[in-house]
């Protein structure tokens, strides 16, 4: 049992950390990997909607988890929203980080409807791509890069921000950064249902893969069968899995791919009702694909890690990054690194290694 009196100073250094490091806290932002940086867009707090910053790290140099150096970008139409999706182009022929969608503030003079904003370089200015092809304006969708087709994906997502009304919209729209050309996507049969709050990952460089996410306010999409896309061919296929009984549903949990196998960490589940705290993987080299349960190592001097949904992750080869995100206590502004390989929690992420 801990004494009041060590109660208190805890407090007193906790509160003298607050003061010497700024806190990001946030959930619902959109986060995007391009040249050695990590770029978070907008998000939302519990009594803001709209957080004042958009942030962008370095992993250029080593990170301390504990204190990472996020700076504030600082150019001019800085995207500032929540439920926004966001990519990097790792491309040859362009360098770009692109953002599509999300609720923003009425008064601020960002992208639009039928808009993407794009960012050209780490400390640049925002711009703006229009288009009537690109869709209206909607919560919740994924925005994928499929570099053998050299194109961007956008699935899903909601036109309603209203909880209680949300309709996923249908999966149907890429784009050719290099034409800046928007098109709608072949529908099939085995094209997943509509859906938002889903994830959507490449497992290689030519196919894309989505997971769970919700059809309705209260409806999640089965488990059961993910969804594959062959994006040279265009071809969807539906993949059985297994595994996935006891948790059912999974939203709000952006995969990672890592030699064959996704990785994630927190969600909703139960029909987005309650918050996940396991590390789950699942693994595309058996068939059925195969649903587990891993147990992440930790060091006995750091916290345990806290369920969480609505968070953002990024792969650098065997690192996985999560970034803040909905604890049952509210936003956080962890930055928890977790080495794949090893299935372990890291304290500092070293880009030599
Ligand atoms: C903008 O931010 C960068 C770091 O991200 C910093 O080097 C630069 O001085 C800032 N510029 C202004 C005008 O604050
Ligand atoms: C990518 O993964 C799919 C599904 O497992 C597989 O059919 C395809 O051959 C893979 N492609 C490459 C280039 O590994
Ligand atoms: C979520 O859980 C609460 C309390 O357990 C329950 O009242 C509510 O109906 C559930 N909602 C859904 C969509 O399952
Ligand atoms: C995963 O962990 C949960 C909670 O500890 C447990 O209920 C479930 O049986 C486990 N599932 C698998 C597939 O290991």
């Amino acid at each position: 049992m801990i004494h009041v009196a060590q109660l208190f100073t805890c407090l007193l250094l906790a509160g003298y950390a607050g003061a010497q490091t700024q806190n990001y806290a946030r959930y619902d932002h959109a986060m995007a990997y391009l040249g050695g940086y990590l770029f978070v867009a907008g998000g939302r707090t519990e009594s803001k909607d709209f957080t004042d910053t958009s942030l962008v790290l370095s992993l250029g140099t080593r990170v301390n988890s504990n204190t990472p150096d996020w700076q504030v970008q600082n150019g001019t139409n800085v995207p500032r929203g929540n439920g926004m999706a966001m990519v990097g182009l790792s491309s040859k022929y362009k360098f770009q980080v692109v953002l599509y969608g999300g609720d923003i503030p009425k008064d601020t003079n960002q992208y639009s409807d039928h808009e993407f904003s794009v960012l050209g370089q780490p400390d640049g200015d925002w711009g703006f791509i229009s288009q009537s092809e690109i869709p209206a304006r909607r919560m919740g969708s994924t925005l994928t890069y499929a570099p053998d087709r050299e194109v961007i994906f956008i699935l899903g997502g909601t036109e309603q921000s209203d909880t209680d009304q949300m309709a996923a919209d249908p999966f149907d729209h890429m784009y050719f950064p290099a034409s800046e050309n928007c098109v709608p996507v072949r529908m099939q049969s085995e094209a997943p249902s509509s859906r938002f709050n889903h994830g959507a990952v490449m497992l290689n460089s030519s196919h894309l893969v989505v997971v769970g996410g919700m059809e309705s306010a209260t409806q999640a999409a089965s488990l059961d069968q993910v969804h594959l896309l062959d994006t040279l061919t265009q071809t969807w296929s539906q993949v059985t899995t297994q595994g996935s009984e006891w948790f059912q549903s999974l939203t709000s949990s952006p995969p990672v791919v890592y030699k064959q196998r996704l990785y994630f960490f927190g969600g909703r589940i139960q029909n987005n009702n309650q918050t996940l705290d396991s590390f789950l993987v699942l693994d595309t080299t058996t068939y059925p694909w195969t649903w587990s349960n891993e147990t992440l190592k930790q060091d006995p001097d750091q916290d345990s890690l806290q369920g969480r949904y609505s968070h953002t992750t990024f792969a650098a080869g065997q690192y996985m990054f999560i970034a803040f995100g909905k604890t049952e206590q509210g936003e956080t502004d962890e930055l928890v690194v977790i080495d794949l390989e090893n299935k372990k929690r890291i304290n500092e992420f070293d880009p030599a290694l």
